[in-house]
C-alpha cells in the first residue's frame, strides 16, 4: 500500500506523489504551492526534448536562469577554491514546481554561471527541499577535510532534516547513512536548514523554519550529524505573524564597529504586495538565542514583489555577506509566462547594517563584480535613453536627483509600454505601477499591482541604480536601505527614459548579456 502526501493551493488539491508504504495517513505540505502538479519520479519521466537558445522572449540576460525547467529557491550557496556555488530547487522534468530536487551551476565570477549536472536528485526519502552547504574545514563530521557537506531537508512522510557530503568540490554527492540528522515526528512544517560555524561556542548553529508557527529555531553540533534544539525565535510583534515562515539566514554582521546579527525570514504569503516577501529583524546572537532590537517590524530586505527565499554565500573569501533571492512569487510563479525554463535569480546582493534615522537598517547593493559586465558610462539628456544604447540591450541607468520633488521616471520602449517609477515627495515614498501599460499581466490577476511602496531613504538628494533586464527591473538607493525588485513582461526591454516634475542629472551604460 502506498502513503501519499498532498500538495494543496488555496484549497485545491493539485497532485500527489508517492512517498513509501506503511499505513495511510494524510497530511497537508505547503498550502500555498500554485506552482502545478507533482510530475513523475525520477526515470519515470520523459524529460523534455526541447533545446533553450538563451534568446528566448522575456529570458533574462543578466540574471541566472536554468536552461530549461523549473527553479524556485536558491540553496546551498557556498565559495571553494575559486568557484561560487549556487544550488537551487529544481525540477529535472518540466517548468512546472514538482519533483523538488537540487539543480546546480557554477561561477568564477559571480556573475557568469554554467548549469552543472543535478546535485541532490529527489529519492526515497522524499524531495530535495531547500537548504545550505558548508564547507568542513576541521573535518568535524569525518567526510574529509574541506568537505563539502549540504543539509537540506527531505520532504516525505514528514519534513526531516538530512545531510549529504561531497569531497570532489561539489561534483558529486554521497548521503549520509544516518540520515535524518533531525528527525521530526510531530509537526508538518520545519525546513530550509542554513547553518554556520560559531566560533566562539565551537560549534555549528543551524536555523530552521516552523512555516505557520511563525517560529525560527536554533540547533547546535559539533559535527553536523548530532544536533540539540537550542532556541526558538518568535514574533517580536503581532504585525510579523504573517505567512508561512521559510528560508530563514542569521547573519553576523557590523555596524558603527559594533557587531550586530540580522535573521532573514522569508513569509509566503504576507508580503510587502500580497504574496511572497522577505523580513528581517537585527539583533544579537548570543550562542543560543537571537533577540530582537526594539524597533518597528516587519522591516523588508526588498519591498518590490520579486525578491524571495534569499539567502547568503557561506565561505565568501573576504567574509562579505552576499545574497541572492528567487526573483520570483508563489502568488502567480506558476503562470510565468515564459518558456523552457521558469524563473531566474535576483542580481547577487551584498548586505550591510546602516544606521539611518535612528534605525538599524539591512541594506543591499548589487555586489561590486557585476562591473564585469558592464560597458561604458554616457551621459543622457532626458529623453535620448535610446540613441545612448542599441535597442533591447540590458542596461544600468543611473539617476541623481539633487532635491527630490513630486515626480515621474518613465521608463519604456518603442511598443508603446511604459513602467512609471512616481516620487512622492510628502509621503516619502516611491510607487511603481504594474499593469497592462507595463507589458503582458493577464497570465494571473494577482500579477498586475496598482501601487508597489518603498519608503524613500532619509534626505532630499536621491540616487537610483536602476537595472533593466528583459523581464525585471531592480532599483537601489545609493545607501542601499530601498531596494525594489519587480518582475515585467514588456515586447521588448524598456530602452527611454523621460523625467518630470524634477531635475535629474542621467547616465547609462549597457550590460553585456552573461550568457555570451
Ligand atoms: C520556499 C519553499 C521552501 C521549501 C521550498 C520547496 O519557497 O517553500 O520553504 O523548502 O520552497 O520548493
Amino acid at each position: 500500500m502506498k502513503k501519499y502526501f498532498y500538495l494543496l493551493s488555496l484549497g485545491l488539491v493539485l497532485g500527489l506523489a508517492a512517498c513509501d508504504d506503511d499505513d495511510q495517513e494524510e497530511w497537508v505540505v505547503n498550502p500555498n504551492y500554485n506552482g502545478g502538479e507533482v510530475k513523475p519520479q525520477p526515470g519515470e519521466g520523459e524529460k523534455p526534448e526541447v533545446q533553450a537558445s538563451y534568446n528566448e522572449q522575456y529570458r533574462p540576460q543578466i540574471h541566472f536562469s536554468p536552461a530549461k525547467n523549473w527553479m524556485n529557491d536558491p540553496n546551498g550557496m557556498v565559495y571553494l577554491d575559486g568557484t561560487w556555488h549556487l544550488f537551487y530547487q529544481f525540477n529535472p522534468y518540466s517548468n512546472d514546481w514538482g519533483n523538488m530536487s537540487w539543480g546546480h551551476a557554477t561561477s568564477t565570477d559571480l556573475v557568469h554561471w554554467t548549469e552543472q549536472p543535478v546535485a541532490l536528485e529527489r529519492c526515497e526519502q522524499g524531495d530535495i527541499f531547500s537548504g545550505s552547504c558548508v564547507i568542513d574545514k576541521d573535518n568535524t563530521a569525518g567526510f574529509g577535510k574541506d568537505a563539502m557537506v549540504a543539509l537540506y531537508t527531505a520532504n516525505g512522510e514528514r519534513q526531516q532534516q538530512n545531510i549529504a557530503y561531497s569531497t570532489d568540490g561539489g561534483k558529486t554527492f554521497t548521503h549520509y547513512s544516518g540520515n535524518p540528522v533531525i528527525a521530526n515526528t510531530t509537526r508538518g512544517d520545519f525546513r530550509d536548514p542554513k547553518v554556520f560555524w560559531h566560533e566562539e561556542s565551537q560549534q555549528w548553529i543551524m536555523s530552521l523554519a516552523l512555516g505557520w508557527e511563525y517560529k525560527i529555531e536554533f540547533w547546535a553540533s559539533k559535527d553536523l550529524k548530532s544536533w540539540q534544539m537550542l532556541s526558538q525565535f518568535d514574533v517580536p510583534q503581532e504585525a510579523c505573524r504573517r505567512g508561512q515562515w521559510e528560508c530563514p539566514d542569521l547573519l553576523r554582521m557590523k555596524v558603527g564597529g559594533k557587531e550586530m546579527w540580522a535573521l532573514i525570514v522569508s513569509v509566503n504569503p504576507g508580503g510587502p504586495n500580497g504574496g511572497s516577501g522577505t523580513m528581517y529583524f537585527v539583533g544579537d546572537f548570543d550562542g543560543k538565542e537571537f533577540k530582537a532590537l526594539a524597533q518597528d517590524y516587519p522591516l523588508w530586505l526588498d519591498s518590490g514583489t520579486d525578491n524571495y527565499a534569499g539567502v547568503t554565500w557561506s565561505n565568501t573569501p573576504d567574509g562579505s555577506v552576499k545574497l541572492i533571492g528567487w526573483m520570483n512569487n508563489w502568488n502567480y510563479a506558476g503562470a510565468s509566462p515564459v518558456s523552457p525554463w521558469r524563473s531566474a535569480m535576483t542580481l547577487p546582493r551584498e548586505l550591510s547594517l546602516v544606521e539611518s534615522n535612528g534605525k538599524i537598517l539591512l541594506a543591499e547593493r548589487p555586489v561590486p563584480e557585476i562591473e564585469k559586465i558592464a560597458g561604458e558610462w554616457s551621459e543622457i539628456g532626458e529623453g535620448d535613453f535610446a540613441s545612448k544604447l542599441s535597442n533591447n540591450v540590458c542596461s544600468h541607468l543611473q539617476i541623481d536627483i539633487p532635491a527630490i520633488a513630486n515626480g515621474t521616471i518613465t521608463l519604456g520602449n518603442d511598443n508603446g509600454e511604459a513602467y512609471e517609477i512616481s516620487i512622492n515627495k510628502s509621503a516619502g515614498m516611491m510607487i511603481v505601477a504594474r499593469n497592462g501599460k507595463t507589458g503582458q499581466t493577464s497570465f494571473n490577476g494577482s500579477f498586475s499591482l496598482p501601487s508597489v511602496k518603498s519608503y524613500l531613504p532619509a534626505g532630499d538628494h536621491l540616487t537610483l541604480d536602476i537595472f533593466i533586464d528583459q523581464s525585471s527591473v531592480e532599483i537601489f538607493s545609493a545607501d542601499g536601505t530601498m531596494s525594489q525588485t519587480n518582475l515585467v513582461y514588456p515586447k521588448k526591454a524598456y530602452h527611454t527614459v523621460s523625467v518630470s516634475g524634477f531635475e535629474a542629472k542621467m547616465k547609462v551604460r549597457p550590460m553585456k548579456s552573461i550568457w555570451k
